[in-house]
């Protein structure tokens, strides 16, 4: 394991005010370290505030207090090096595939060759050779989500922050997400932080899980997963350390 950080949340806390005039805290005294192309899950309670953190590190929302760095600079605005997939894809009804795949390097001013090249590169790796040029309402969720991923690895950020990607999807098409997820990232190893609520999704894809508490919340417990990839979530190892975490973990909220 690499142990670069590029990700680093210093006593993170995030207080929102209310109609009433309360503060209400949903972060207080977070920390968290991502080293270079880790695997890192965030798992906790709906509400707990899991998104308000993402975007926070995604420059979209200001800490009350504490600093985040990325690549050793501060975050003080969005910035390319930082992409995020939400659970909803955000994807331009009005672009193909490809229009959405190359808009980021496009935007940039990127010559077309190059990045067709990349963006097509990504299409291919996430299986959606052959679409290029539909739209995305042709699509169904879970190749819209390939879209998206394909979308944020041709910008070639530094990390990924995934905020729970696959929660709209049916169960069938998750556990399919989950895998492809996960070879694409063994094959272009990248630093992610990954968002979910689901136990067993973390456990399929993280080589370590930050356990978050209720609001305000903060870390709870890391496990470090260290099972051989890709993962068997039917095997006696699995389910051992999904036991293991499922007692402290209440996701209920
Ligand atoms: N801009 C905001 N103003 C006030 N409250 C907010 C705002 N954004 C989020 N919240 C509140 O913060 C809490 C955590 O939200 P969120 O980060 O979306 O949680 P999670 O992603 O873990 O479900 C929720 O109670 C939500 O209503
Ligand atoms: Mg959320």
């Amino acid at each position: 394991m690499n142990n670069e950080v590029v990700i680093k949340c210093e006593n993170i806390s995030k207080t929102f005010p209310t109609a009433d005039g309360t503060a209400f805290d949903v972060i207080a005294d977070f920390s968290i370290e991502v080293n270079k192309n880790e695997f890192v899950v965030l798992i906790g309670p709906g509400q707990c505030g899991k998104t308000t953190l993402i975007n926070i590190i995604a420059g979209l929302e200001e800490a009350t207090s504490g600093i985040v760095t990325v690549g050793g600079e501060l975050v003080t605005e969005p910035d390319p090096k930082i992409g995020v997939v939400y659970q909803e894809t955000n994807l331009f009804p009005w672009l193909t595939v490809m229009g959405n795949v190359e808009f980021g390097p496009k935007a940039q001013g990127e010559s077309k060759a190059s990045r067709q090249e990349r963006a097509q590169k990504y299409i291919d790796l996430v299986g959606l050779t052959g679409f290029e040029n539909q739209h995305p309402n042709k699509l169904s969720g879970g190749m819209q989500q390939r879209v998206g991923i394909a979308r944020v690895y041709t910008n070639e950020p530094l990390v990924l922050l995934l905020d729970e990607p696959f929660g709209h999807l049916d169960a069938q098409t998750r556990y399919l997400m989950e895998e492809e997820l996960e070879k694409i990232w063994r094959q272009e190893r990248r630093t992610v932080l990954f968002v979910t609520n689901n136990l067993e999704e973390a456990i399929f894809l993280a080589d370590r899980i930050v356990l978050m508490t209720n609001c305000p919340s903060t870390v709870k417990q890391e496990y470090i997963i260290d099972l051989p990839r890709p993962r068997d979530i039917t095997s006696r190892e699995f389910l051992k350390i999904r036991e293991e975490i499922s007692k402290n973990l209440d996701l209920t909220s």
